[in-house]
């Protein structure tokens, strides 16, 4: 099993981070192929704690090529920070271990200020990390976008903003009541990061597929999660990409055939962090306790996630939209302590019980959830190394979350470390 996409299955911050530095060991290559620094991914290893936004969580192995694909999204700041702190860790990232796609679109200050400008004035807030993410996609589409190579090449860049910023500053300074930016700054700034950058640009799809065929091991690293998908999630509560893992061919440059298998991350429970439907979401004790048990904020904005119970319905989604062939359990001990667990097996939505999740908005805000009712466990699992010493009754909610799902689970976790993880099968072989 050569080639393996990692996605998030629910809202994101399944743990997807932890579960790609877990896997990347067996990889030669780990490949983020979209969204940008919206994306917070936590890894805990011996003792030390790592978030990253940009940079693939493959990267604390010195041996790894972490490759940014043309589908993500790139704040040069963000990278150039997250690179300087790495190295201030004892951890090396030179172009020997990062390279960042040519094609990939830059994220621009007015795209920052758009985003933050508009969660402003709007009267129904997405909540969205205000990291200029949609407005820097809405400009790849529009095709009036800055790529990561443009930042290298002086007269083309001074062309397009000149293009560009009229329109950019109507709209701020207008619409927004913000303040209008000044080009001939922006290119001075963005052109210095440019020449910083510019030895680890390089044409990911070219390495990528050479790789492949040495064959080398390549891990993709999904952000977010399916229901944040532009086309597939609770839009417009969505994020501005496809999470889903068909993202991952065109957001790096490889073809579908070369794909072996999806590992979907999910967590025991659901969180969420931004507005938008919930149905399983927990207003009460239960949900409080999660949250504070699970230290359940945000690793990019630090916001307070939303709680709720395990939702089948929308992971099998997640499962169907994806052909996930395994499932990653993450947050198991969490759960510890819960007398009954509850786990969503369809929707009520008037007289009907759905087992589809629905597309229209209003329907999905009108779903209650039907619980199916679990015994709990007491005991702490999260020092629990080996799948036998796990209590039954955790084996059992394992069990029925694969047999909901109809997918195998393949790695439980049972707490933030690397090494607080069972692996009952490595997808990428066991040997
Ligand atoms: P990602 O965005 O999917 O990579 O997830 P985040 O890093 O945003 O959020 C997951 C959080 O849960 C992080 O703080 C992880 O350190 C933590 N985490 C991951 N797996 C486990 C687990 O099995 N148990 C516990 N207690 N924490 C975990
Ligand atoms: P990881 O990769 C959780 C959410 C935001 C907001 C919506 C749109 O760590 O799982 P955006 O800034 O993308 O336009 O915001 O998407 N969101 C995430 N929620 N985890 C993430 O990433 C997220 N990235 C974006 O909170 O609701
Ligand atoms: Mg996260």
């Amino acid at each position: 099993m050569p080639n393996i996409i990692v996605i998030g299955t629910q809202w994101g911050d399944e743990g997807k981070g932890k579960v790609v530095d877990l896997l990347a060991d067996k990889a030669r290559l780990v490949v983020r192929f979209q969204g940008g620094n919206n994306a917070g991914h936590t890894m805990v290893v011996q003792g030390e704690l790592f978030i990253s936004h940009l940079i693939p969580s493959g990267i604390l192995y010195p041996d790894k090529m972490c490759l940014i694909g043309n589908g993500v999204v790139l704040d040069p700041k963000v990278l150039i920070d997250e690179i300087t702190h790495l190295r201030g860790r004892n951890i090396s990232v030179t172009p020997d271990n990062l390279l960042i796609s040519k094609n990939a679109h830059v994220i621009m200050p007015y795209h920052k200020q758009i985003d933050s400008g508009r969660e402003r004035v709007k009267g129904k807030k997405l909540g969205t990390t205000c990291r200029g993410i949609g407005p820097c996609y809405e400009d790849k589409v529009a095709r009036t976008g800055i790529r990561v190579c443009e930042l290298i090449d002086p007269e083309v860049f001074e062309e397009k903003l000149s293009l560009i910023l009229p329109e950019k500053n109507f709209y701020l300074k207008e619409f927004l009541k913000c303040e209008a930016v000044d080009g001939a700054s922006i290119l001075k700034e963005y052109s210095a990061y440019g020449e910083i950058l510019r030895p680890y640009m390089a044409d990911i799809s070219v390495v990528l597929n050479q790789a492949i065929k040495a064959g080398h091991h390549v891990l993709f690293e999904g952000a977010q999660g399916t229901l944040l998908d532009i086309d597939h999630g609770t839009y417009p509560y969505v994020t501005s990409s496809n999470t889903v893992a068909g993202s991952a061919c065109c957001g790096a440059g490889i073809g579908p055939t070369q794909i072996d298998a999806v590992v979907g991350v999910v967590k025991a429970y659901t969180t969420r962090v931004g507005s938008g439907p919930f149905p399983t979401e927990l207003h009460d004790e239960i949900g409080d306790r999660l949250q504070e048990k699970g230290a359940e904020f945000g690793a990019t904005t630090g916001r307070r996630r939303r709680c709720g119970w395990f939702d089948a319905v929308l992971v099998r989604n997640a499962a169907r939209i994806s052909s996930i062939t395994s499932l990653a359990l993450t947050k198991l001990d969490i759960l510890g302590g819960l007398k009954t667990l509850k786990i969503c097996t369809a929707y009520r939505y008037g007289g009907d019980r759905l087992t589809e999740f629905p597309s229209e908005l209003k329907v999905l805000e009108a779903c209650e959830p039907i619980y199916e009712e679990l015994p709990g466990w007491s005991d702490d699992i999260s020092g629990i190394q080996d799948e036998n010493d796990l209590p039954e009754n955790t084996r059992a909610y394992v069990r029925r979350i694969e047999e909901l799902i109809e997918t195998p689970v393949q790695i439980i976790s049972v707490g933030p470390a690397r090494k607080q993880t069972i692996v009952f099968q490595n997808p990428f072989g066991n040997s």
